[in-house]
């Protein structure tokens, strides 16, 4: 189903798509290609929306942090807003301080995509298409990016994103839900459970940019290898989680890049009996606990976003990569097509 969500100040018509399948239900808007809305059944077959949003066009444009988005081109940071490709360098459009976070000040989160519903065997879907040109953002070749939403007879979430550039570029795309499982507006996720297999993380500067080091998770508040109430360590007063307000970093995760997804997180909420599994081809993943909701935003019930209240999960190539030659490589080529995959499911 397809209704009108709302315009843009210049008149743009955003619209907002509605799928159901699998007992899965999602609603998503053309604008950023944004998940307005999902739901899920908790232990008693009660739906709750567990993704942060708003009900207004007018809050997405001006104060999102990126609630439910597309990211793109450049999941995550860029230290200092610039990097040198075939000894060329890019000067890119610095959003966050001196660096640039999330493709920069107009990245993907903030285009209208064209979108094209789809029904294939028992999975139905969208097809979210858009053009970047060559030097948005600072940059370089134009970006034809696609990106399928699919929702399974199974009621997964599953994303694919593909890309393809005219000139050598980077590219690191991704998606910014904020989770809640017991339902967005209900409070802390610090009782959440997660489970991360990955043994190393990137530690950051104090602008939230990788060192370049690999490091062990063991012994840190860090380790998620078994599942751990997110609150846990989160006072422990760890240097890294002090700089960042929380977590807020990137997971080495052990399986590296597959062709296929692989599971490499467990998020559960004991209280309501939902789980959430997350599965990728990729080779990282941000855990970002909500730092920087401060009480000023309402969601769509009317209750406002505190520290905390939500969680994103959010697969990656490692932040700051253009500027770290030993990080696997975001570079794309002419004739090379970008590949990502990632599913969410939800098991009973
Ligand atoms: C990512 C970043 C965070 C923050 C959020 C959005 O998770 O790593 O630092 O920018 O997005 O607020």
């Amino acid at each position: 189903m397809k209704e009108l969500f709302g315009r843009l100040a210049d008149g743009t018509e955003i619209h907002r798509w509605s799928l159901e399948n699998g007992g899965t239900r999602m609603k998503v808007l053309s604008y950023g290609g944004i998940v307005q809305c999902l739901e899920t059944p908790d232990r008693h077959g009660r739906y709750a929306n567990i993704s942060l949003g708003f009900d207004r066009i007018e809050d997405y444009v001006t104060s999102s942090p990126y609630f439910g988005a597309l990211i793109g081109r450049y999941g995550n940071r860029i230290g200092k807003g610039r990097f040198t490709l075939d000894g060329e360098t890019h000067r890119l459009s610095a959003d966050d301080g001196e660096n640039s976070l999330h493709g920069g000040e107009a990245g993907f989160d903030k285009v209208v995509w064209e979108v094209e519903p789809f029904q294939r065997g028992t999975d139905v879907g969208l097809r979210l298409s858009h053009t970047s040109p060559d030097g948005e953002m600072g940059y370089p070749g134009t970006l034809t990016a696609q990106v399928t939403y699919t929702l399974t007879a199974e009621g997964d979430w599953r994303i694919d994103y593909a890309a393809t550039t005219d000139k050598v570029t980077v590219v690191n795309l991704t998606n910014h839900v904020y989770w809640n499982l017991a339902g967005e507006g209900s409070g802390t996720i610090e009782h959440h459970e997660l489970t991360i297999a990955a043994a190393r993380f990137t530690p950051t500067d104090p602008g939230l940019i990788p060192t370049g080091e690999l490091a062990p998770v063991t012994g840190t508040p860090f380790d998620f290898r078994a599942p751990k109430p997110i609150g846990r360590d989160l006072r422990t007063g760890h240097p890294q989680l002090l700089a960042a307000q929380g977590y807020d970093h990137n997971w080495v995760l052990e399986k590296g890049i597959t062709a296929e997804p692989e599971a490499v997180a467990t998020l559960r909420d004991p209280a309501s009996g939902r789980t959430l599994r997350v599965a990728t081809t990729e080779p990282g993943m941000q855990f970002y606990s909500g730092n920087f909701l401060d009480g000023t935003l309402v969601g769509p019930a009317g209750r406002a976003y505190r520290q905390g209240d939500a969680l994103c999960l959010e697969t990656q190539h490692y932040p700051d990569s253009p500027n770290h030659a030993h990080f696997p490589s975001t570079v794309l080529r002419p004739g090379e097509t970008y590949r990502s995959t990632t599913v969410h499911s939800f098991p009973a």
